[in-house]
């Protein structure tokens, strides 16, 4: 056979494939072992002398133009097969899922956030402090010793003689106190345990926050001034603050603190009937604080005749509670979707 024919075929059968299979026919029927050029280079032998180096050079020049224009078409026939492959095996990652509903952030962690939002903005720092700790932190450090009767209402559990279920975020004063000198402004916040028999108005485990400040000269003024401006960020504008006296061993003197009802506005009474939220009292118990305990400051190397502080601890169910006018704790740590759809 003619080469520049073979040739010229071959070439045009080469533009023509479609596929790396009938790409791949043509290289065999033409290159392979039994391959119409390599039969052509076979028949050399049958060739004079003179004939065979011109012979011989025109098949390897077909052979190169025919090797480089399948190696050319195998490229493009690849490139082809991957652009395709890329348009059909897409992930369209902004594809809307409709059926995947948002979540949000548990109304108890919304609280959290708030208040602490709020002391962060007045210059307090967050410490840490564990929710199993020893009876002394829990009792002994802030001035409840053994036989205390204030040990009674806040009977917790023990993991052993001295390891505690920690009662209250209290613990986290002597923490800080240990760990840092005055001047010194934190709050804590987390979970704490006691006792208590599940009911619409208790659980064994409950949401704490507990402030500290101690420095030279602090005196119930800046507790009053701190908490007033908390009761009107958390509550609003108008809300007012007031002082009844209490008893904790780790304060004195020791104050419960009531915010002005943000629901009847302090009055009392809403649509003409006793306000639900205040129970008719117009006022709303908020949390328990004092100044800290001259004992307690001792128990933590603290000079009490240079340094003073005041301290409250909180309750962030009771707040959060009281803002959704939630009446049964249990709905808060039950989880349900119903329940928690309202507050996003
Ligand atoms: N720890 C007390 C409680 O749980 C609250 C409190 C904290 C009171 C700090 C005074 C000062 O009841």
């Amino acid at each position: 056979m003619d080469i520049q024919n073979l040739q010229q075929t071959t070439l045009q059968n080469i533009a023509n494939a479609n596929s790396l299979d009938s790409l791949n026919e043509i290289r065999v029927s033409v290159l392979g072992k039994n391959g119409k050029l390599t039969e052509e280079l076979k028949n050399l032998r049958n060739l004079s002398a003179e004939e065979k180096p011109i012979a011989g050079q025109k098949i390897n020049l077909a052979r190169t133009a025919i090797e480089s224009a399948i190696a050319e078409k195998q490229n493009a026939l690849e490139s082809a097969i991957l652009a395709a492959q890329l348009t059909t095996e897409k992930i369209d990652i902004t594809i809307d899922k409709k059926d995947r509903g948002l979540g949000s952030l548990h109304p108890l962690n919304q609280t959290k956030k708030r208040v602490s939002d709020f002391f962060i903005s007045l210059g307090f720092s967050i410490i840490d402090s564990p929710e199993i700790d020893t009876d002394y932190y829990n009792f002994e450090a802030l001035n409840i010793p053994a036989d205390h009767p204030a040990r009674d209402v806040q009977d917790t559990f023990f993991l052993s003689k001295n390891i505690v279920l920690r009662s209250h975020t209290s613990t986290g004063q002597i923490r800080a106190m240990e760990k840092s000198k005055p001047p010194l402004k934190i709050i804590s916040i987390g979970k704490v345990y006691r006792s208590d028999d599940v009911d619409a108005t208790h659980s064994p485990m409950f949401h704490q926050i507990e402030g500290l400040v101690v420095d030279k000269n602090i005196t119930l003024c800046d507790l009053k001034g701190t908490l007033d401006l908390f009761a009107k960020h958390f509550f609003g504008e108008n809300t007012k603050t007031r002082f009844r006296p209490s008893y904790f061993p780790f304060t004195e003197p020791s104050v419960e603190v009531d915010a002005s009802c943000y629901y009847c506005g302090g009055i009392g009474e809403k649509d003409g009937k006793n306000c639900s939220i205040c129970k008719g009292t117009g006022w709303i118990e908020i949390l328990g604080a004092g100044i800290v305990n001259r004992r307690v400051l001792k128990n933590c190397s603290i000079d009490p005749s240079v340094y003073s502080g005041f301290a409250f601890g909180m309750g962030l169910d009771r707040i959060t509670n009281i803002l959704h006018s939630i009446t049964d704790l249990r709905v808060v740590f039950e989880n349900d979707v119903r329940f928690l759809r309202q507050f996003r």
